[in-house]
């Protein structure tokens, strides 16, 4: 039983303040979590409670601070943490908003992840084993981003995330190895051609490229002088998190200096996956066009895995639709989406029902907290996406699964949780 419930302001990576939770139970099991945050958020997302105001740009977390200590923390005080479904409820029915507008997203998932940490605690075992029980489990494929876009790079190229997949890996610990070696020769290529220019918000290198092809090409040879053959050793995964640069199909590709309409974007990619070794697509139309997203599936998904990320907002709901729709593949699963851990796992659930591909995801505002490692091995998610291969708020995350990987001795999900539509 909860015992002890109190919030306080930690910073991100983005040195923004946000919210982190401390539960204590009776037995004096402990457990803490802090809420990431998105730069490029999906409209349908629980909301990011921010005062507002002069101080830190307006993104200080005091007012979702104090609805924990008013609010949440005497709610669940004695109640049952083993008992995530209806703590999580509560959770849902105090805020009693859609949106999580009223006590914020961001207080209901620390607070949510907190109470699951506690709950493995009280139990004695680590948190993914904790989530999976006696079931088997595999370590996910990881998607690592090479060099970051979009609203990560102040819009130096449109595309958002330029990340590699290695299918052919035999584990995740040699999955990381040659993604190590592409980041690398990634490195060398740009200071060769005087474009290093730094990291973006998710450590992948900043995009100093004339266009998004430039950003293809220069992956493409980073992956060869890395010494893989592009495709199973190495592979392309991008986010093209269109719903940042276009809605109401219409899209501006500031970079390339076009505006397409969604049948050009379609076409644009089209292009893209005849031309690089590509499993994997993002977002590849914006949020708001859904039959955008079906006919690029339908054109594509048999090539591409096709994910939804602000087009699902991992809600299960969205799951089902898209489903039914033919409009993706797959779908990316982030807690602070949702809100809550039991809203988290519906929506992951909703996809393997549907026969999707599924990605624990980090968020573009992280910290040391790894809870997602944990949630992506438990919940058997398939695959993983932390952003890149520097930066102690990613590395924490690959590290960890490192030592997942060696604790739980279970093998690889590697390529075959790539999910493409059947031709
Ligand atoms: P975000 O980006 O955390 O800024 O939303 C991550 C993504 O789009 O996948
Ligand atoms: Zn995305």
């Amino acid at each position: 039983r909860i015992a002890a419930l109190r919030g306080r302001r930690v910073w991100d990576s983005r040195g923004r303040p946000t919210v982190e939770v401390d539960v204590r139970l009776e037995g004096g099991a402990f457990g803490r979590a802090i809420a990431p945050a998105g730069a490029s958020t999906g409209a349908g997302e629980a909301l990011d409670l921010r005062d507002g105001g002069a101080a830190f740009g307006g993104l200080d977390v005091r007012r979702a601070l104090a609805h924990i200590e008013a609010e949440i923390a005497p709610a669940l005080l004695g109640r049952d943490a083993g008992a995530q479904g209806a703590i999580d409820a509560a959770l849902i029915a105090l805020d009693g908003t859609p949106g999580k507008t009223r006590l914020g997203g961001n207080a209901l998932i620390a607070t949510s992840m907190a109470v699951l940490h506690a709950a493995a605690a009280a139990a004695g075992v680590p948190l993914w084993r904790h989530l999976a029980g006696d079931g088997p489990v595999r370590l996910p494929l990881p998607e690592i981003q090479i060099f970051g876009g979009g609203a990560h790079a102040a819009r130096r190229v449109d595309v958002q995330d330029f990340m590699v997949v290695c299918p052919s890996a035999a584990s995740f610990a040699q999955a990381l190895d040659r993604t190590a070696e592409v980041y690398r020769a990634a490195g060398a290529l740009l200071s060769a051609r005087g474009l290093l220019q730094g990291v973006a918000d998710e450590g992948g290198y900043w995009p100093a490229f004339a266009s998004n092809e430039e950003a293809l090409d220069m992956l493409l040879r980073a992956i060869e002088a890395a010494g893989f053959v592009p495709g199973d050793e190495v592979a392309i995964s991008l986010d093209i998190a269109a719903s940042q640069f276009g809605r109401a199909g219409r899209y501006r590709l500031a970079r390339d200096g076009r505006s397409l309409d969604a049948d050009g974007l379609i076409a644009l990619l089209g292009a893209w996956i005849a031309r690089y070794p590509i499993v994997s697509v993002e977002d590849p139309l914006a949020e708001d066009d859904a039959d955008g997203f079906r006919r690029f599936t339908a054109a594509y998904g048999d090539r591409v895995q096709v994910i939804g990320d602000d087009f699902l907002v991992t809600e299960a709901r969205r799951v089902e639709e898209a489903a039914a729709a033919g409009a993706c593949t797959a779908v990316l699963i982030k807690p602070n989406q949702a809100g809550t851990v039991t809203e988290t796992r519906a929506a992951l659930e909703a996809g393997r029902r549907a026969g999707f591909g599924t990605i624990v995801s980090a968020r573009s505002g992280e910290t040391e907290d790894v809870t997602i490692a944990h949630l992506a091995v438990g919940w058997d998610a398939g695959q993983f996406k932390v952003g890149s291969f520097t930066r102690s708020e990613r590395m924490a995350k690959w590290n960890e699964m490192l030592r997942i990987e060696e604790a739980s001795g279970a093998g690889f999900a590697g390529g075959a949780a790539l999910r493409r539509r059947r031709p």
